[in-house]
């Protein structure tokens, strides 16, 4: 059988402090049935991802292409190297989730990786894009990913400020990129009164249409928010505890800033879970350092959802920063 060697793309490394090796090995395993013996191989002092596999299909070589460390792909002859050409991973260009810098912004290789490991897990037939939800949506990192691969995003924020320039940032884009597209913002109402906004924009590319909704608000309103639509997947980072130099962290139970998202969490979850398809799932970063692994998967476990567990989908726990030790967990509805 071919050994494949998958070169990570350098920042990889940076941006995991040096773990990306066994996140992205997990990765490769829970999101590509087709590999086996995967495992880290040096070759002229390089580090590639190593793995078998029978000749790959085009779909399988998408889902390589689509791996989120995935650079180049080459494959094993002795000691010789042949280069495997990739398709394009992406509807538009990648650009539109690395032109945004911000404090509190999740990695987007790391959101990539997070929207791959949590659709790996969700049961049902696609009947057409995925309904990606990211209900602690920030300026969008998650929504864009889901756009770059295909899919449909919908977020709620409850930092107006986080949203007006998600919003902007979209509007600007989508214009200067000469891509075509509606986007519009209109008020939300309730009994006659304005209680937030909306953001719909629907963008056009060769092959497909895709569309990004998002609302302010409060995430534990996000059912009322969306009324009876239903998402394959949650996907979203949590609110890390500690301040990101802005307003973007835990908008608790306290009514003030949470040092733990447990609160929010344990309120928000069983809101989420009803907003899941049959068979859908949610993945979830958080950090370790406030909420321990069993209390969360027990708190899933409370809202009705079935916790993957054990191998792979145990490897992703890394350190981000001196007060951040960022995991992620997935979950699936029965
Ligand atoms: C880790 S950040 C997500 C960042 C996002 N992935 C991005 O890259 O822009 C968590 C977000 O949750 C939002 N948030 C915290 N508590 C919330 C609440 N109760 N309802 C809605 N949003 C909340 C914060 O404002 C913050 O934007």
């Amino acid at each position: 059988m071919p050994r494949y060697l998958m070169l990570r793309s350098p920042s990889a490394n940076r941006v995991y402090a040096g773990e990306s090796g066994p996140l992205t090995a997990a990765e490769l395993q829970l999101t590509a049935p087709f590999a086996s013996e995967v495992a880290d191989a040096e070759l002229a002092g390089v580090s590639y991802l190593g793995f078998d596999a029978p000749a790959l299909s085009d779909a399988n070589l998408e889902t390589v292409a689509r791996q989120s460390a995935c650079f180049a792909l080459f494959e094993a002859e002795g000691e010789l190297l042949r280069p495997v050409a990739l398709p394009q991973p992406f509807t538009l260009d990648d650009d539109l989730i690395t032109i945004p810098k911000y404090p509190g912004k999740t990695n987007e290789q790391f959101t990539q990786l997070l929207v791959n490991v949590t659709l790996s897990a969700v049961t049902r037939e696609p009947t057409g894009p995925r309904q990606i939800l990211d209900p602690l949506a920030g300026r969008g990192t998650t929504l864009s990913t889901a756009l770059l691969l295909g899919h449909d995003g919908f977020g709620v924020e409850g930092d107006a400020k986080a949203f007006e320039q998600m919003v902007s940032y979209y509007k600007t884009y989508l214009r200067r990129k000469r891509i075509k597209h509606t986007a519009d913002v209109t008020p939300v109402r309730r009994e006659g009164k304005a209680i937030g906004k909306r953001f719909d924009a629907e963008i056009s590319t060769d092959d497909a249409r895709h569309r990004v909704t998002a609302f302010t608000g409060d995430t534990r309103q996000s059912a009322e928010l969306f009324g009876k639509k239903r998402f394959d997947a949650i996907i979203t980072d949590a609110p890390y505890g500690v301040a990101h130099g802005s307003t973007t962290d835990v908008r608790g139970v306290s009514g003030k800033r949470d040092r733990s998202p447990a609160g929010l969490l344990r309120e928000a979850l069983p809101v989420w879970a009803g907003q899941l398809m049959h068979g859908g799932a949610l993945g979830l970063s958080w950090n370790t350092f406030g909420l321990s692994r069993e209390d969360l998967a027990q708190m899933l476990a409370d809202a009705g959802l079935r916790v993957r567990e054990g191998d792979a989908w145990e490897r992703f726990a890394h350190r981000v920063d001196s007060s951040i030790r960022r995991d992620l967990i997935v979950a699936v509805k029965p």
